[in-house]
């Protein structure tokens, strides 16, 4: 897992129209981002539409969500199978929005991350504080309790060939990005965490940041050797904004 990797999150957001847009410019622009990963992640609906737009072996897809159940009587849920049946490489799981808004909780969460792997595609895991959390600097222990969970009952392993993303709760959508220093501070303690539990997980895993990414930020969050990349959720449905942090982070 060495490349840094970016994730579009486009939330409940875009048609076709913009996405045929956005991924025929991204397909224009591949010198750009050569060396990281870039993932799309539109509404479910929309997913087999953009991968057929995808021109570049870089661009791959991310599903913002999976059901805990492979097939049968769900009316309304997306399975792991049918994600992977339209070639998806990583799966969003626990983003705060689903927690918020769908009680999503750890035993949901363990099981969505389980059929992911099963099935081969990479999970997402989410993870961060609240403001009230942050505020009073317990961020590392909320963090590292998140992950204790799986880690509990699934042992080290669940971890292995995952993406941690760092994305504080005060800091997702309200302009307001966490400092480097911190950002940097609380992925290299949970990958410290991580490493002691079992020393053969290190390298096997990714931590990335997510929380009002912008064009100016985005070059030193990714940049600073604790993070291994970015999930950019409103910034990346603003074509030239996107382009822009490509760009910026590209010229370091
Ligand atoms: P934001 O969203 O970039 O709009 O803050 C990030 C996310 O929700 O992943």
């Amino acid at each position: 897992m060495k490349k840094k990797i970016i994730i579009c999150n486009w939330k409940l957001n875009g048609d076709k129209k913009f996405i045929k847009n956005f991924i025929n410019k991204l397909n224009k622009y591949s010198k750009l981002y050569n060396n990281y990963i870039i993932s799309i992640s539109p509404p479910i609906i929309y997913m087999d539409y953009t991968r057929k737009l995808i021109k570049n072996k870089n661009i791959y897809l991310t599903s913002q969500n999976v059901d805990i159940n492979i097939q049968g009587s769900f009316t309304g849920d997306i399975s792991a199978k049918m994600l992977k049946d339209i070639y998806t490489k990583y799966i969003i799981i626990g983003h705060s929005e689903r927690k918020i808004y769908h009680k999503e909780n750890n035993k949901i969460l363990l099981k969505k991350i389980i059929i992911t792997k099963k099935l081969n595609m990479i999970p997402i895991i989410c993870i961060g504080e609240n403001l009230n959390e942050y505020k009073l600097k317990i961020s590392k222990k909320i963090c590292k309790n998140q992950l204790k969970y799986l880690i509990r009952k699934k042992g080290i392993n669940i971890i292995k060939n995952s993406i941690i993303a760092y994305e504080p709760i005060w800091s997702i959508g309200t302009g307001k990005n966490a400092n480097i220093k911190h950002i940097s501070k609380i992925n290299k303690s949970i990958k410290k965490y991580l490493i002691n539990k079992d020393i053969n997980i290190k390298n096997k895993f990714k931590i990335i940041y997510g929380g009002s990414i912008n064009k100016i930020n985005a070059n030193k969050i990714i940049n600073n050797k604790n993070i291994d990349g970015l999930l950019i959720g409103k910034s990346s449905l603003n074509l030239k904004e996107f382009i822009n942090i490509i760009k910026n982070i590209n010229n370091n």
